[in-house]
């Protein structure tokens, strides 16, 4: 059975990815702080669709994890074939919150785990000759808007390190996509506390983790290195990238 390992699978888009693979006979490493979150879906997974799944419990934001999950998959006796990192969170205003711990840490989730990630895994991807890498990025990562001077700019990074690697590693059998979606259906915005901003959207802006991870599958299988998700968001990434519609943009984000 080929495996696949997720991380930020206890919510949202990595839920999703986790119910799609099982789906298609995937064996799961599902990797969370939220154990129970995980054991959970785990079961339910095993039971509908007959797969295997490790529970890793780990923070991302801390140096060690990528290692001790590492550690937790050979033990295990698992190899990894897929690899979908996704974990994150909004993260603080690189400007307005003062503590710097807070900042390194959001740094470590949302690009050290990442690069840490790929460096862990891709090399046993190549040797066997097929891989696939998901890395989760955002439109955010694609346009310069008013907005914490953190998660855009990692973001930015994680669509960097996907097109690098992507044509790295392409001979050997592995292909590397950054995801970019936009608004998404998931925890998200709870939990950094925007439930309010997110009513106050359109709802034509907001797409289900079940199309957003169906549309970075189908890119990853393609070897496409970079996918904005959602139709809408494929005609107004290129738009956002003029000045003038930027400058409209962030008067209109201001003003929510
Ligand atoms: N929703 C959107 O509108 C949207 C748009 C563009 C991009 N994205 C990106 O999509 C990815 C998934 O987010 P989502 O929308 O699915 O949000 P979500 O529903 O809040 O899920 C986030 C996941 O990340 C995990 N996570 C957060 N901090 C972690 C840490 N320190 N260590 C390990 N795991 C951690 C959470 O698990 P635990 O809390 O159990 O650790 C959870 O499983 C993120 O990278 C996000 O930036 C989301």
């Amino acid at each position: 059975m080929p495996t696949a390992l997720i991380t930020g699978a206890s919510a949202g888009i990595g839920a999703e990815f986790a119910a799609q693979l099982a789906e298609d006979g995937y064996d799961l490493v599902l990797v969370a702080r939220r154990a129970d979150r995980l054991e959970s879906l785990g079961a339910s997974l095993t039971n509908r669709f007959g797969v295997v799944v490790l529970v890793v419990a780990a923070d991302l934001s801390l140096p060690g994890a990528p290692i001790s999950i590492q550690e937790r998959v050979a033990e295990a006796g698992m190899e990894i074939d897929y690899l979908v990192n996704n974990a994150g969170a909004s993260g603080p205003d690189l400007i307005r919150d003062r503590d710097w711990d807070e900042h390194e840490a959001f740094f470590r989730l949302m690009m050290t785990s990442v690069a840490h990630m790929c460096h862990l895994f891709i090399p046993d991807m190549q040797r066997r000759g097929f891989g696939r890498v998901i890395n989760v990025a955002s439109v955010a990562g694609l346009i310069a808007l008013s907005g914490s001077a953190n998660y855009g700019p990692v973001k930015r990074y994680v669509v960097g390190l996907s097109e690098e690697l992507n044509i790295m590693v392409a001979g050997d059998g592995v292909h590397v996509t950054a995801l970019c979606p936009g608004f998404t259906h998931t925890e998200f915005h709870d939990v950094a506390g925007l439930t309010q901003v997110k009513s106050r959207m359109p709802k034509l802006l907001w797409y289900d983790a079940a199309v957003v991870v169906r549309e970075g599958r189908q890119a990853v299988e393609s070897g496409k290195s970079v996918q904005v998700s959602g139709s809408l968001y494929r005609l107004l990434v290129p738009m956002l990238k003029f000045r003038p519609v930027q400058r409209i943009a962030n008067r209109v984000g201001r003003r929510r």
